[in-house]
């Protein structure tokens, strides 16, 4: 290089810097304001920022390699802002307005709170808007209609209000997607959103919503899925909505909606795979032609006034997983009406099957045991069936949930039952059910609940069901069950939720095992032969709640380590041949608050529960004074007492025994 002099080479570095920051600004001018704009939305952050997922956010590098940040091609503008489930907390600052070039804002999935800013309206290249599932409150800003090439607004999991902006129908006029989920928006559908008609997805569910349906939607001539779930919506559905031919879901469970299906609803809607009707006030038949609907996999119907015979050849649709026909009038007998379930056997994919609170009628059809092998739930009771369980149930080696109660079925339960390996929920109650309880049983090792009470279900309790290591409920009250209580079953330390046998005609002592059931609230024996000392044991029972021993025969006094049990609130020991004083046990129990002694041989006076005065409001009722030293009290009522010297006792009925 030739000899310059220092003065020109100063002189000529110092245009060189000139130069380049020259063109730095005319060059990057937005890239100054997205960074600035960036680093306005950085400072909104209070969790997850600098520390955090957004530590590359720095002067280190160009924010256009920064997390989440996406630049477009030549313009060196942020084009896309993607940071779903970043753990990200804080405002979205009105800054955010300042990326004119943004084409995408995900922030889906993080705990932005505050509202959305109005000047989100200044980004109208914006094409998708994800903020779903955070916590931003306010209400949806008018301005956002000016983003007019928004193809899917996604706001669902937030906790907004008000109404839905008309304007959004007015310009929003490229939208494909629409969810609005999940957040508390009021008022009715704009009339608006019939102009949008691009849209494929609209999804207004678990909102405030009101108003009828507006007929307009006829004008959405690319939906495929409407969801409007869980709204306050009442009136008929528009007919109109029946013409959207490409509909593939349609779901308005939980309104008040009326009218019916119409009978042509097979040939309107060829595309439909998912119709939830569920939870309404629909009436009518369902129309015969759902049965060509053959790309169905979901038809849920319950809860609401269908009536009439279920649609013969139903299982045409033969891709249904899931039908639900619940708690509606839906009519059978023994001559007519049950061809569906016949035809079901074809829905070879089928999970789910509720037919139960209907009226239907006549013998449980044996074609049941065709349905198919996935079949996982089956729920049939509230109906005036009769007929037995065939054996072959076992067929439907799938199901987790049987559910046949409350219906005139009866026979015996069948042997086979015991193949139904992946058996979580048997529900068998109120039924006219007789014979043994079928040892086999003790083989669906997956049971949780087991509900067989009011049948007349005789013989011993087989000690197989101390298999079943996952058991919660076990109620078989209210049968012909004889014999002692095996060993076994006071060794299910599974058992949380209940245990009922009472009323049967059990006998024999009850176990000291009965201290293995440390987890159970309820223990409910009353109504059998029982006999012997109610064991010391039962105190390590620490989470009872409801114990009720009444009308058996033991003897001997009440344990006085009952006071361990520091959460009951129902003691029920009357008509027993319980002897002795009423011990302290029961003093400090502060959640008492029935206690049933009546019809023993109790004596001495009625303790005096020190240390629980406050808390305690006990129903003694049915004490019997002809053993017992009564205490000073003041009479209240007929039958209301007030004892002096415990005033614990709020209601006490007085009888007089023998
Ligand atoms: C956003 O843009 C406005 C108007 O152009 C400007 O006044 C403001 O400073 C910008 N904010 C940031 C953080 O860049
Ligand atoms: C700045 O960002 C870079 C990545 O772009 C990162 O490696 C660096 O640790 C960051 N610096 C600070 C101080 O967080
Ligand atoms: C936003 O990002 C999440 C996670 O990547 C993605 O599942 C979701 O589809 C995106 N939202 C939209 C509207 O594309
Ligand atoms: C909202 O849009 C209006 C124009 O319709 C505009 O005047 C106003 O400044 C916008 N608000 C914000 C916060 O950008
Ligand atoms: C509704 O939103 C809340 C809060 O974002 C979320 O916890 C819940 O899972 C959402 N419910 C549904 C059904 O998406
Ligand atoms: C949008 O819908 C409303 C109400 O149905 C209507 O009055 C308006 O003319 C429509 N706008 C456009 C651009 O189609
Ligand atoms: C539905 O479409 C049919 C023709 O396919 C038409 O005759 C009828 O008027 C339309 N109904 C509504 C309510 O738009
Ligand atoms: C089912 O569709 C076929 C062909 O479109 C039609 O002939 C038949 O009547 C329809 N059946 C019912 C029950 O609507
Ligand atoms: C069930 O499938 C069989 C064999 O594919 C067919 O013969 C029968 O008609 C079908 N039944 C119904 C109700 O679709
Ligand atoms: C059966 O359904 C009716 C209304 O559909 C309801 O009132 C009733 O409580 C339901 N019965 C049961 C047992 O669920
Ligand atoms: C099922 O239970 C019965 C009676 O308890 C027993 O004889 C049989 O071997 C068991 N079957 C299986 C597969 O465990
Ligand atoms: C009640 O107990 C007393 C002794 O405390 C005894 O004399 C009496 O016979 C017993 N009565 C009955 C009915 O068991």
């Amino acid at each position: 290089m030739a000899e310059m002099p220092p003065v020109r080479l100063l002189l000529l570095s110092l245009l060189f810097t000139l130069v380049i920051a020259t063109a730095r600004d005319s060059v990057g001018n937005h890239d100054d304001d997205d960074g600035a704009a960036l680093l306005a939305f950085k400072v909104g952050i209070r969790r997850g920022g600098s520390s955090g997922p957004l530590r590359s956010w720095n002067s280190s590098t160009s924010f256009c390699s920064w997390e989440g940040v996406t630049c477009g091609g030549g313009s060196g503008r942020v084009v896309a802002l993607d940071l779903s489930s970043h753990g990200l907390a804080g405002m979205l600052p009105a800054a955010i307005g300042n990326l004119t070039s943004l084409r995408t804002l995900n922030l889906s999935f993080n705990w932005f709170h505050g509202g959305i800013p109005a000047s989100l309206g200044r980004l109208h290249r914006l094409q998708t808007l994800d903020l779903s599932y955070n916590s931003l409150s306010g209400t949806l800003p008018d301005n956002m209609s000016l983003c007019t090439g928004m193809t899917a607004l996604v706001l669902g999991s937030n906790n907004l209000g008000g109404l839905i902006p008309s304007s959004l129908g007015d310009t929003l006029t490229n939208l494909k997607k629409v969810s609005l989920t999940n957040n508390s928006l009021t008022g009715a559908v704009p009339a608006s959103l019939a102009n949008l008609s691009f849209l494929q997805h609209l999804d207004l569910s678990i909102n405030q919503l009101e108003g009828s349906i507006p007929p307009g939607l006829r004008g959405l001539r690319s939906i495929s899925h409407i969801d409007l779930s869980a709204n306050g919506f009442s009136g008929a559905l528009p007919s109109s909505l029946y013409n959207l031919s490409l509909l593939r879901s349609l779901q308005v469970e939980g309104n008040t909606l009326q009218g019916s299906i119409p009978a042509d609803i097979g040939d309107r809607l060829p595309a439909m795979e998912k119709l939830v009707l569920s939870r309404n006030r629909f009436s009518g038949a369902i129309p015969h032609s759902v049965t060509n609907l053959s790309s169905l996999t979901a038809l849920r119907l319950g809860w609401n006034q269908f009536s009439g015979h279920v649609p013969r050849t139903l299982g045409r649709s033969q891709d249904l997983r899931y039908l639900e026909l619940a708690g509606n009038k839906l009519e059978a007998d023994n001559s007519r009406g049950w061809e569906f379930m016949d035809s079901l056997a074809n829905c070879t994919q089928l999970q789910y099957l509720a037919l139960d609170n209907n009226s239907f009628r006549g013998q449980l059809p044996g074609s049941v045991v065709n349905l198919s092998t996935s079949l996982e739930k089956f729920f049939i009771g509230y109906n005036n069936i009769s007929g037995e369980i065939p054996s072959d149930i076992s067929n439907l080696a799938g199901l987790k949930v049987l559910q046949v109660a409350n219906t005139s079925v009866s026979g015996a339960i069948p042997e086979s039952i015991g193949k139904l390996a992946n058996l979580v929920m048997f529900f068998m109650f109120n039924n006219a059910l007789s014979g043994l309880v079928p040892p086999s049983v003790g083989n669906l090792t997956r049971l949780n609940w087991i509900l067989a009470y009011n049948n007349n279900l005789e013989g011993p309790i087989p000690a197989s069901l101390g298999k079943l290591k996952d058991l919660n409920i076990l109620d078989m009250s209210k049968n012909r069950l004889n014999g002692s209580i095996p060993r076994e079953i006071f060794k299910l330390s599974s058992l949380s939720i209940q245990l009922d046998l009472s009323y049967n005609s059990l006998s024999g002592p009850l176990p000291s095992e009965v201290g293995s059931l440390t987890n159970l609230n309820w223990l409910v024996l009353s109504g059998n032969q029982l006999r012997g000392r109610i064991p010391e044991s039962i105190s390590s029972c620490t989470v009872l709640e409801y114990l009720l021993l009444h009308n058996n025969s033991f003897e001997g006094s009440i344990p006085t380590n009952l006071k361990n049990i520091k959460g009951l609130t129902t003691v029920s020991l009357s008509m027993n041949k319980l002897s002795g004083t009423i011990p302290d046990a029961f003093d400090g129990i502060a959640t008492l608050k029935e206690l049933y002694l009546a019809q023993n041989n109790l004596t001495g006076p009625i303790p005096a529960m020190n240390g629980s005065k406050e808390t305690v409001s006990c129903v003694v009722e049915y004490i019997s004074f002809t053993w017992l030293h009564v205490p000073p009290y003041t009479l209240v009522k007929e039958d209301m007492v007030l004892f002096t010297d415990a005033p614990w006792m709020m209601r006490v009925q007085l009888q007089v025994w023998p």
